[in-house]
C-alpha cells in the first residue's frame, strides 16, 4: 500500500495498463474442465508492479488462488472466449497490454449439458476440440489509435529464442518475454523465474537476458523495459 501511495506520481502515473494472468478453464461438462498449471504469480506480480508505479491497472484473471494486488481492478473470467471479450473491450483504452495468461489453445467443441457418464462397454472417450481465438494477436491487430504497446509471453521447453522470435513476429507483438518452463524451480507455479526479453527495433530485434530471480523483481524489469519502449514508440494512452 505504501509503495502504491509513493508511486502515485511515478513513471506510469495515470497510464492505463491491462494485464491478463492465470490459466483459462475450458468446460467439458458441468463438473469437468481442461486447464493448465499456470499459478498466475507472474501476471499478478506485473499488475502489482505497474500499480505501484502509479498506473491504473485492470487484471483480467483466470481462476487462481491469489489475492488481488493493492490498487488493482480485477476482472474474473474462466474461459479463453470470456478473456478474449474482456481483453478486446479494455485494450483500446490502454497504453500497455501484457498478455501473461496461459490461454488454452483449444476448447471442447460441444461442452456436455449434463455430467458425462462412464460406461462399462467403452474403454476410450473421444473429445473433439476446436481452436480458441488468439487473444494477444487480436489485441496486436487493433487499428492505430486503439492499439496499445503489446507484450506477450512464451513458455517453451526447447529452442527458446527461435520460438519466441517466431511468436513475436507471427502475433505482431512489440515485445516478448520467453522462459524455459522445463527448468526445475523456475516458471510454472514457482516464485522465481528467468527470462529472455526480445523486442522489435526499427532494424530487427534486440534482446536482454534476465537471470533467475523472484517473479516480483522480474516484473519490475519487464515493466521498466516495456515503459522505455512504449515511450520511444508513442505518447501512450
Ligand atoms: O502461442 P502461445 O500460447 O505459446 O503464446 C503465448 C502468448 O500468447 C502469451 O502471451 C499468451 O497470453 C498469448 N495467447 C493468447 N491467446 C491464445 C494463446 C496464447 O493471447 N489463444
Amino acid at each position: 500500500h505504501i509503495r502504491q501511495v509513493l508511486g502515485r506520481d511515478g513513471d506510469l502515473a495515470g497510464r492505463k495498463i491491462v494485464v491478463s494472468a492465470g490459466g483459462t478453464q475450458e468446460p467439458v461438462d458441468p463438473v469437468r474442465v481442461i486447464t493448465n498449471r499456470s499459478s498466475g504469480k507472474m501476471g499478478y506480480a506485473l499488475a502489482a508492479e505497474a500499480a505501484a508505479q502509479g498506473a491504473r491497472v485492470t487484471l483480467i484473471s483466470g481462476p487462481v488462488n491469489l489475492p488481488t494486488p493493492q490498487g488493482v481492478e480485477r476482472l474474473n473470467v474462466e474461459t479463453a472466449v470470456q478473456m478474449h471479450t474482456a481483453a478486446l473491450e479494455l485494450a483500446p483504452q490502454a497504453a500497455l497490454f501484457i498478455g501473461c495468461a496461459a490461454v488454452a489453445d483449444y476448447r471442447a467443441a460441444n461442452a456436455a449439458e449434463h455430467k458425462l457418464k462412464k460406461t462399462d462397454d467403452q474403454d476410450t472417450l473421444t473429445l473433439t476440440l476446436v481452436k480458441n481465438p488468439d487473444i494477444i494477436a487480436d489485441v496486436a491487430a487493433l487499428p492505430d489509435g486503439q492499439r496499445p504497446f503489446v507484450v506477450g509471453f512464451a513458455a517453451e521447453t526447447q529452442d527458446i529464442e527461435r520460438y519466441a522470435q517466431d511468436k513475436l513476429a507471427r502475433k505482431g507483438l512489440d515485445m516478448i518475454v520467453a522462459n524455459d518452463v522445463s527448468q526445475q524451480g523456475l516458471g510454472f507455479g514457482s516464485d522465481d523465474n528467468a527470462a529472455l526479453l526480445l523486442w522489435r527495433t526499427s532494424d530487427g530485434s534486440d534482446r536482454l537476458v534476465a537471470p533467475p530471480q523472484p517473479k516480483t523483481q522480474l516484473a519490475a524489469l519487464i515493466v521498466r523495459h516495456a515503459l522505455t519502449h512504449l515511450s520511444l514508440t508513442s505518447s501512450g494512452a
